[in-house]
Formats: C-alpha cells, sequence, structure tokens
C-alpha cells in the first residue's frame, strides 16, 4: 500500500484471493479501519496464521498489542496448551485488547504486558518459539537484541512493516518527517541479515515482512556476536 493507503493491485489481488478475516476477527480488522488504529494488514494476517500453522510454537512473544487483532489471530492458530505474551504501553487500547480476548474466550492462554517494551523486554527470561515485532519501527534495533536473547534455537522472529510504504529502500532524500524511522529500519534490517545467528527473509508482504529463523547452532547473545 502507498503512502495514500490505496491497496495496490497486487494487494487488491492477495484480498480477494486469501481467506479473509471471519466473524469477529473481521468486526475487530473493520473497527481497528475505522478508527485509524494500526493492525497487521490482511496479507500479513494471512502469513501469520501459515507461519504458526506451519512452526506450532507453544510460547509466543509479541512486542505491540493494540487492540489484540494479531493475538488473536496467532492464538487461535497455535497448539493446544500455546500461550502468548504480548506487550502493549497504551492503556486504551490495552483494555479493549483484553476485552476482545475475553469476548474470543481467549484470555486464558493470552497474557498481555502494560507498559513500554524497552523496559518489559530486560525483565523477560521465557523462552520464545516465535516473536512477532510490531511495536515503535524505530525502536526495531533495540527490540532485536533482547529477541535474539530470548529466542529458542530454531525459533522464528517475524518483523512487520520493514519496507515502511518504501521509504525504508527510497534513496536519500527520504522525506522529513520519516527519515528517522526509515534510518531505524535500514539499521534494524542491516544488523538482522548480517547477524549469522540468523536465517533472514524479506518478504514484500504487507508493508514488508522480515522473517528470520535463528539457527540451531547459535545461542549467543547478538551483542556477544557483533563483539566478536
Ligand atoms: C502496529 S500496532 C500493533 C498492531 C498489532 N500487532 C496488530 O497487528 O493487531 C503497534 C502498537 O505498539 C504500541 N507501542 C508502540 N511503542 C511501544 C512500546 N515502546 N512499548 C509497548 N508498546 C508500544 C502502540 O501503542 C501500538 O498499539
Amino acid at each position: 500500500m502507498q503512502e495514500t493507503g490505496i491497496p495496490t493491485p497486487l494487494e487488491s489481488f492477495l484480498r480477494r484471493t486469501l481467506r479473509p478475516a471471519e466473524g469477529f476477527l473481521a468486526d475487530m480488522e473493520r473497527s481497528a479501519g475505522k478508527r485509524n488504529i494500526p493492525v497487521c494488514r490482511p496479507e500479513t494476517s494471512a502469513l501469520l496464521r501459515f507461519l504458526v500453522a506451519a512452526k506450532q510454537p507453544g510460547r509466543i512473544l509479541e512486542i505491540g498489542t493494540a487492540i489484540g487483532y494479531s493475538t488473536s489471530v496467532m492464538a487461535m492458530s497455535q497448539p493446544d496448551g500455546g500461550r502468548i505474551d504480548t506487550l502493549e504501553m497504551d492503556e486504551a487500547r490495552a483494555d479493549e485488547a483484553e476485552e476482545n480476548f475475553r469476548l474470543l474466550g481467549l484470555s486464558g492462554r493470552i497474557n498481555l504486558l502494560r507498559g513500554d517494551a524497552l523496559e518489559i523486554l530486560p525483565c523477560l527470561t521465557t523462552p520464545y518459539d516465535l516473536i512477532f515485532m510490531d511495536a515503535a519501527k524505530g525502536q526495531y534495533p533495540e527490540y532485536l537484541d533482547h529477541c535474539t536473547r530470548l529466542m529458542v534455537s530454531g525459533g522464528v522472529l517475524v518483523a512487520d512493516n520493514v519496507l515502511f510504504m518504501g521509504l525504508s529502500i527510497m534513496e536519500d532524500p527520504v522525506p522529513h518527517k520519516h527519515r528517522t524511522i526509515a534510518v531505524r529500519l535500514r539499521q534494524f534490517l542491516k544488523e538482522l541479515c548480517g547477524n549469522p545467528a540468523y536465517e533472514t527473509s524479506i518478504l514484500p508482504v504487507g508493508d514488508g515482512v522480515a522473517v528470520a529463523c535463528k539457527r540451531p547452532e547459535c545461542s549467543m547473545h547478538a551483542n556477544d556476536r557483533k563483539a566478536e
């Protein structure tokens, strides 16, 4: 999608072709759209469903809950007994997400942690099988070090909006209001793709999604790697 919000012909085709959200999930998608609450795009949601169905992750970490749309998409594809920890700093969105989890019967398996991800992530110790990064785009480089520490060997990292309406691949000058985010996203992609702990691909799905698998033999912290 361009900055205008108008879907590209490819996006329109994907949305006509991929299985759409149904029932209450479709209501959440519409409600978020009407109120300009950023939730992942339908084709990104299909990718999340696919990854969770293929990987069957018992423990998921999500950074950036909003109203709990992607959390619910993942929870519904997770194996029985699966758990999701999800981080959100906006109180009103967190309240709405918890109500949505209740209405969907998912409250028992989702743990919403309220506050700034940069303060919560250093306190987490649970190993995760899949991490979905979708909070402040300018903070992705900081989130990455925590994800590397928290991810099990063979775990999968998914980061949304990495192409940022095409602005992160734009030759300079990037329009001033987006420059910092574009620079930070480029830094994130460079660090992720250059990190031998990960096998990484960048998919031009939705607003751009980076997918990375942590190699089984690499369990070192990203900073230790950089220092080598
Ligand atoms: C793109 S939305 C998440 C959308 C959600 N993953 C979905 O697809 O349904 C990003 C969310 O991250 C939250 N956020 C931004 N920076 C954050 C931070 N530092 N810590 C916690 N949450 C943050 C915002 O309040 C916002 O609700």
